[in-house]
């Protein structure tokens, strides 16, 4: 079957003869084909169907042509018209060109013109049809895209939505664990405080018994002589003296823990005496550390040259940090003596040091005999909360505490430590220059 045109035709003619002869050449090449004998049934059919090309005869029944065009194009400017004419009646066809009428058939005319006629302007409706089916697809396309980017835009702002919900649960978590370190932290640094004051207090109580056995005997002769009365003015004074001197000595050592105990807010910058720093340390645990049977032995090797030395810095810091090597050098004696045969004749012993270096330094060095330090720990002991501490004593802080104070003091540290043999940690602190002051 050969292919019709893809349009629909609407033919008006009332004579019936004519009808039929254009019904069957329309009929063979276009798709849709209404026929109507007069202008009302037409217009009805026209309404309805909305056909692409209307062909007319002017002179019909009920509405005549003219006016039929006139209402079609009331409801369509697109539509194609055709007129059929058997009179060049010329305002007939004045009237029909006004109404936008797209072409014309002279009666009579034959069936090949018919087509001819069809065919010529069925290229435009066509080629229109087109067009406006690409832009339907378009709009449609461009539609669709509108809907799917909403739905995307849609889509991504909900996921903005939880991803921003995550991320304040994030926040909250992390700040959370933050403040979870740093109260953990502080608990520890507090403890690590509290651990070097229970050294302290230790020191201090057998420091204090001291001066305060002397003042018992002191008072206790005072009362003897009264009660025998057999005191003189200058026994009394010499008593007297004595036991202010012990009170004295009392108030010094209080005096020395509360200053030891107190946090400087900000580093102080002293002339201090490496003398002061050593002995004061010292004096606070070498009673107690010598009842465990590790002794303190200070300049062994007679050089007493830094006796007389001054650095920069904050005595009480100073003396912390002297008093954490210690700590440490104890402990690791004892770890060592701990595997020691009973029978060894080996002492437990720390000896502290004092050399000067490139005339810009003290350096004061705490050597231990004690079990070391193996070497892939060595680059560990300066990190907060690094400890080998089995026994829970140790908080992992000193050597980050010595380290935080020495850096503040334009001071540094070395480590020598050789397993199973011993420690020797050495803090270099700044000279003190006389010009500085
Ligand atoms: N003199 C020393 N001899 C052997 N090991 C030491 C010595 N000083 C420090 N260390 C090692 O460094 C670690 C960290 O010391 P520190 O920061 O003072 O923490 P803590 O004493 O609480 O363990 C110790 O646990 C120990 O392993
Ligand atoms: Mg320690």
């Amino acid at each position: 079957m050969k292919s019709k045109l893809g349009i629909s035709v609407l033919f008006v003619e009332d004579e019936k003869t004519l009808q039929l002869l254009y019904k069957k050449v329309l009929g063979e090449f276009v798709e849709t084909l209404y026929v109507a004998g007069n202008g009302l049934e037409a217009f009805e059919i026209y309404k309805k169907e909305k056909p692409d090309l209307v062909i007319a005869d002017i002179n019909i029944p009920g509405i005549n042509g003219i006016d039929l065009i006139y209402k079609i194009r009331e409801i369509s400017k697109e539509v194609k018209i055709i007129i059929i004419t058997a009179h060049a009646d010329s305002t007939h066809l004045i009237s029909a060109i006004e109404q936008g009428t797209n072409g014309f058939l002279l009666k009579p005319f034959t069936g090949d013109r018919l087509k001819a006629t069809v065919l010529d302007i069925s290229n435009q409706i066509i080629l229109r049809k087109n067009i406006e089916e690409e832009i339907k697809l378009r709009r449609k396309a461009e539609h669709d895209l509108l809907k799917v980017n909403s739905g995307l835009e849609k889509l991504v702002k909900a996921k903005t939505r939880k991803l921003e919900k995550l991320n304040k649960n994030l926040e909250k978590q992390v700040q959370e664990e933050l403040e979870k370190r740093q109260k953990q932290q502080q608990f520890l640094i507090h403890k690590s405080r509290l651990e070097s004051m229970g050294e302290l207090a230790a020191g201090m109580a057998h420091e204090i018994n001291q001066p305060l056995l002397s003042i018992s005997m002191g008072l206790d002769n005072i009362l003897h002589k009264v009660n025998t009365n057999k005191f003189s003015k200058d026994f009394l004074d010499s008593k007297m003296h004595t036991l202010f001197k012990d009170i004295e000595r009392i108030k010094q050592i209080i005096e020395h823990v509360r200053a030891f105990s107190r946090d400087e807010a900000k580093p102080v910058f002293d002339k201090v005496s490496v003398e002061e720093i050593v002995h004061g340390a010292i004096s606070m645990v070498q009673k107690q550390y010598s009842n465990h049977g590790v002794e303190i032995e200070v300049y062994p090797d007679e050089n007493r040259e830094c006796e007389t030395q001054y650095v920069l810095g904050s005595k009480y810091r100073f003396e912390q940090v002297i008093l954490n090597l210690l700590s440490n050098a104890k402990r690791a004696i004892e770890k060592r003596f701990r595997k020691l045969p009973k029978s060894s004749s080996e002492s437990k012993v720390i000896r502290i040091y004092c050399t000067t270096k490139d005339d810009k330094w003290h350096v004061i060095t705490v050597k231990d005999n004690g079990i070391g330090i193996p070497k892939e720990n060595l680059e560990k002991i300066f990190d907060p909360f690094f400890t080998t501490s089995e026994l829970h004593d140790g908080t992992g802080l000193g050597l980050s505490i010595v380290y935080g104070i020495l850096k503040e003091y334009n001071g540094k540290i070395e480590v020598e430590s050789k397993l199973n043999q011993g420690t020797e940690i050495s803090i270099f602190l700044p000279k003190y220059n006389d010009y500085e002051k």
